[in-house]
């Protein structure tokens, strides 16, 4: 039997222990220090557009002090696409809002723009208001159409807040995704293009933002001699140690971007021209993915098979795969809030099945995993 083939693993580039070797030989072991500067910059030239970046403990709390800063209150409704994973959405309820969900179109599976704009309208007509903030997601890494999300958002005056957690390193129209909001958000969890071992950022238009974030991210402690407080903050800033890891990581994020997009070219050349599976691939150049997550779409009346069965499969042959994430619409507890949309999201969760992507994986382990699909399909 192979080695365990895993759906996405750390991957360390080798200088990570530098940097962390040189917090400890500084003492700078705290949730500030010159690996958090560090990183934060690197990470705001790689962006680009002139943002600025903060590192924070996780993703999610990227998107809780976006929101929080878009000024989400109780009772307040925010758009959010519901083909995510669920930290897209759950700020929202953290904030005391309300999550409204939106559907994907098929060419990207991301917030379709039509469902959108009839969201926006029906909640204004419904409750008076419109909602407070837009919530698009850049699922496995595809860039979502953001062109048409943001001159939705402008016609109507609501801020963006871009979950690029999946997508460092993807560009829309030549710019990287993140920079598209009023607020974008990154992460650095395990299973990320890159890692902190767990972390996250936010990335803002001004110095301004940049500088609220970290106020709030601080437990909104005024600048005074004592400790004293006029605003509800929270604990969210990155470690020292953390961040040395991400200082490592950067030195090598390029390259993981350019393996996971060869694995993805891979793939689509051995599935090539067989009927039933195909490998979920960018609709133009305009859409220029990290391919964080390659998936395939599996058509059980062509194969026989669902996606699940595959998935069964591979993991009696030790490969991890995993499902798409299940529509946030269709998750328990966002059973009764608003949805916009028909099936999209649905049918890609149902047929869709997301392959071994890590950057460490070789060329053999791919064919491995693309051997045992077929091999399942075809056998009566
Ligand atoms: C789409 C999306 N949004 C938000 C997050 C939250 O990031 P984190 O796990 O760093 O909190 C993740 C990943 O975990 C994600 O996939």
């Amino acid at each position: 039997m192979n080695d365990r083939i895993y759906l996405s693993l750390a991957h360390m580039g080798g200088r990570e222990q530098e940097f962390i070797k040189e917090a400890f030989d500084t003492n700078w072991v705290v949730p500030l220090g010159p690996n958090v500067n560090a990183f934060e910059q690197a990470l705001a030239e790689y962006v680009g557009e002139g943002r600025h970046v903060v590192a924070l403990s996780a993703g999610t709390a990227a998107v809780h002090l976006g929101l929080l800063q878009l000024g989400v209150q109780p009772g307040d409704e925010v758009i959010c696409q519901s083909f995510t994973f669920a930290a897209s959405a759950n700020p929202v309820t953290y904030l005391g809002g309300v999550p409204v969900f939106v559907d994907s179109e098929p060419d990207t599976w991301n917030m379709s723009p039509e469902f959108l704009e009839k969201a926006i309208l029906d909640r204004k007509a419904r409750t008076g208001k419109y909602p407070k903030a837009i919530i698009p997601v850049h699922l496995y890494g595809m860039p979502a159409k953001m062109d048409e999300i943001c001159a939705i958002a402008a016609k109507y005056a609501i801020p963006v807040l871009e979950d690029a957690a999946e997508a460092i390193g993807s560009e829309y129209k030549g710019r990287k995704c993140g920079t598209f909001g009023e607020f974008g958000v990154l992460s650095f969890n395990g299973n990320k293009m890159i890692t902190t071992s767990g972390g996250g950022a936010l990335v803002c238009r001004t110095e301004e933002e940049a500088k609220r974030t970290v106020f709030y991210a601080t437990q909104a402690r005024e600048n005074r001699p004592y400790y004293y407080h006029e605003h509800i903050g929270y604990n969210y800033r990155m470690s020292n140690i953390c961040a040395g890891i991400g200082r490592g990581q950067m030195l090598v994020l390029q390259e993981h971007v350019e393996r996971r997009r060869a694995i993805h070219s891979l793939y689509k050349e051995l599935f090539g021209g067989m009927a039933g599976i195909s490998v979920k691939s960018a609709p133009s150049a305009d859409f220029d993915s990290n391919y964080w997550l390659t998936c395939i779409e599996v058509d059980p009346r062509v194969c026989g098979k669902s996606a699940d069965d595959i998935r069964v499969y591979l993991e009696s042959q030790n490969i991890e795969s995993r499902l798409l994430w299940r529509p946030m619409h269709m998750q328990p507890v966002y059973a009764s809030n608003p949805y916009y949309g028909q099936d999209v999201a649905e049918t890609a969760f149902n047929r869709g099945l997301c392959l071994p992507s890590g950057s460490s994986l070789s060329d053999e382990q791919i064919r491995l995993v693309a051997d045992r699909i077929k091999e399942f399909v075809t056998a009566d």
